[in-house]
C-alpha cells in the first residue's frame, strides 16, 4: 500500500483517507470537459461523496454536496486559502485580483473596493447604463441572430462605459476585448509554459496590454472624479482611511472587468436559451416587462419576479463559475476526511446545483422551485452558490443582475425569439461554460 499525505491521518483520529483517482490527468481533464455532471457522478459513484483526481499537473480534491461547500466557503477554522489555489490557476493573468488575496490583505483590499458597489454607487451606474443599453437595445439586429456574440458585444461597452467611463474606437475596443479573452482562457491551458503560440503564452501577451492600457489612463482618472469604477477605484477610500495605489488600480480594473464579462454574457446567453426552448417562459417574462415602463429604474428591478426566477434557474443549470478551487493552508478536514496541508481542494458547485437532495427532477427548467412558496434554493446554505459564500461572495452580484436585467427588460419586451425544436446549445466546459460555436436564434421585433 502506498503512502501518500492523504493517508497520514493523525493518530487517534476518526477521519477518513481520501480516495485519489488513478487515471492520467488528460483523461480526467478531457471527460470533464465533455460532460462535466457526468464526469462528477461516475466518480462519486466509484470513489464516494469525497475523493480526488488529477489534472493541471497537481491532485485536486473534491467534496461533493452543500454542506461540504459550506465547510470549505465559510472557512470557519480559516484553513483554505483562495491565493494558492487560484494563482496556480490563473495567477499570472489577474495577479493579486481581490478573489486572490486572503485573510487580512484581501479584508482591507475589499473593503476599498466595496466602496465602488455600495447602492448610491450602484444607481449612478445604472444611470449610466441605461440609456446606452435602450439604444443598443432598440438598435439590435434581427432575423438569424448569434446571441452570445451580441451580448458579448453588448457587455463589453456596458464595461467600457461604467467601469473605465472612455469611448474607445472600435479597433482598440476590439483589442481589448480578445486580450479579455485570452486571459480568461489562459487559467486552464493544458501546456502550462509560455510556449509561444500556446494559451498561455497568450494570456501573458494579453495581460501585458491590459496592464499597458489601464496605466496610461490613470493620471487623467486620478485627475477628475467621475462615476465610472475607474475613477471610483482611483478616488476610493475606506473607512480606515485605505487607498490604492496606481498597481492596486490596474490589477483590480483587470480582475474585475474580467470577472464582471464573461459571467454576465454567459448568464444572457443561458436566460436566453431557456427562454428558447420555454417559449412560456419568455410570455411570461414578456408580459411582465410590458407592465413597466420602458426605462427601468434601479428601484424598478425588484418587480421582474419573472426575470429573477428564470435568472435564477439558468444559473442554477449552468453556473458560469462551475468550480471554486481553494488550497488547505494546514492540516483540515471535510465532510469527516483527512484534508492535508497543501491539498488543492474545488467546489464542484456545477454538480451541486444537480444534486437530488437539493433539488427537486434537477435536470427540469423549473423557474418555479425558486418562488417563495418552494424556495428549494433555501434548504441548503450553499446548495445555490453561483456567486459563491463567505468572505470571497461575489462583489458584482447586485451589479450583475442590475445590468442583465436591464438588457432583458428591453430584449423580452421589444423581441421575441426561437430555436428549432428539440434544439440542445452544444456546450465548451474547458473554460468558463461557453457556447462550442455560439448560440443562433431567430430574432424578430414584436
Ligand atoms: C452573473 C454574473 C456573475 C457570477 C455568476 C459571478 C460569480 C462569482 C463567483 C462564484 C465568485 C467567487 C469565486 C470564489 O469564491 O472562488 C465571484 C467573485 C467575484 N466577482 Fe463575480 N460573478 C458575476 C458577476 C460579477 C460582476 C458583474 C462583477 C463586477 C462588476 C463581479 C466581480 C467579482 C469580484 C471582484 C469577485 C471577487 C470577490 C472577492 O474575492 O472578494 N462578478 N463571482
Amino acid at each position: 500500500m502506498t503512502t501518500t499525505a492523504f493517508s497520514q491521518i493523525p493518530v487517534g483520529s476518526e477521519l477518513k483517507e481520501i480516495p485519489i483517482s488513478s487515471k492520467p490527468g488528460i483523461v480526467e481533464v478531457l471527460s470533464s470537459r465533455r460532460d462535466p455532471l457526468a464526469f462528477e457522478r461516475k466518480r462519486i459513484a466509484q470513489l464516494g461523496p469525497v475523493s480526488g483526481y488529477h489534472a493541471f499537473g497537481r491532485t485536486w480534491v473534491v467534496p461533493s454536496g452543500p454542506e461540504a461547500a459550506e465547510e470549505i466557503l465559510m472557512n470557519k477554522k480559516k484553513t483554505f486559502a483562495n491565493g494558492p489555489a487560484w494563482t496556480y490557476l490563473i495567477g499570472p493573468f489577474f495577479n493579486r485580483g481581490v478573489m486572490l488575496l486572503d485573510f487580512e490583505e484581501h479584508r482591507s483590499h475589499r473593503l476599498i473596493l466595496q466602496q465602488a458597489f455600495n447602492p448610491a454607487v450602484l444607481r449612478k451606474y445604472m444611470d449610466l447604463m441605461q440609456p446606452m443599453i435602450a439604444e443598443r437595445m432598440a438598435a439590435f439586429p434581427t432575423g438569424k441572430v448569434d446571441l452570445f456574440k451580441e451580448f458579448k458585444a453588448l457587455t463589453l461597452d456596458v464595461a467600457l462605459e461604467v467601469f473605465l467611463g472612455l469611448e474607445l474606437p472600435k479597433a482598440e475596443a476590439d483589442r481589448i476585448n480578445k486580450a479579455f479573452l485570452e486571459t480568461v482562457q489562459a487559467g486552464v491551458a493544458v501546456i502550462r509554459k509560455p510556449v509561444p503560440g500556446t494559451r498561455w503564452w497568450k494570456g501573458l501577451r494579453s495581460r501585458k496590454i491590459l496592464e499597458e492600457f489601464f496605466y496610461a489612463h490613470i493620471p487623467a482618472k486620478r485627475a477628475t472624479k467621475t462615476d465610472d469604477l475607474f475613477s471610483v477605484l482611483c478616488h476610493a477610500e475606506s473607512d480606515e482611511g485605505q487607498t490604492f495605489s496606481d498597481e492596486d488600480v490596474v490589477n483590480h480594473m483587470i480582475f474585475v472587468l474580467m470577472a464582471a464579462h464573461d459571467t454576465s454574457t454567459i448568464s444572457m446567453t443561458q436566460m436566453c436559451y431557456r427562454m428558447a426552448t420555454h417559449p412560456q417562459w419568455q410570455q411570461r417574462a414578456h408580459d411582465q416587462s410590458m407592465q413597466l415602463d420602458a426605462t427601468l429604474s434601479y428601484d424598478d428591478l425588484g418587480a421582474l419576479t419573472d426575470l429573477d426566477v428564470i435568472f435564477k434557474e439558468s444559473l442554477r443549470m449552468c453556473t458560469p463559475v462551475p468550480a471554486h478551487p481553494r488550497m488547505a493552508i494546514e492540516d483540515t478536514e471535510v465532510s469527516g476526511y483527512f484534508v492535508p496541508k497543501g491539498t488543492m481542494i474545488t467546489v464542484p458547485v456545477y454538480a451541486n446545483h444537480y444534486d437530488e437532495t437539493v433539488y427537486t427532477d434537477p435536470l427540469v427548467f423549473d423557474p418555479n422551485r425558486f418562488a417563495p412558496d418552494r424556495a428549494e434554493d433555501k434548504k441548503f446554505r450553499m446548495g445555490f452558490a453561483p456567486f459563491g459564500g463567505g468572505v470571497h461572495k461575489c462583489i458584482g452580484l447586485y451589479f450583475g443582475q442590475m445590468e442583465i436585467k436591464t438588457i432583458m427588460h428591453h430584449l423580452v419586451r421589444d423581441y421575441e425569439w426561437s430555436v428549432p425544436e428539440g434544439y440542445v446549445l452544444p456546450m465548451n466546459y474547458a473554460s468558463l461554460p461557453i457556447p462550442k460555436r455560439g448560440f443562433q436564434v431567430t430574432l424578430r421585433h414584436r
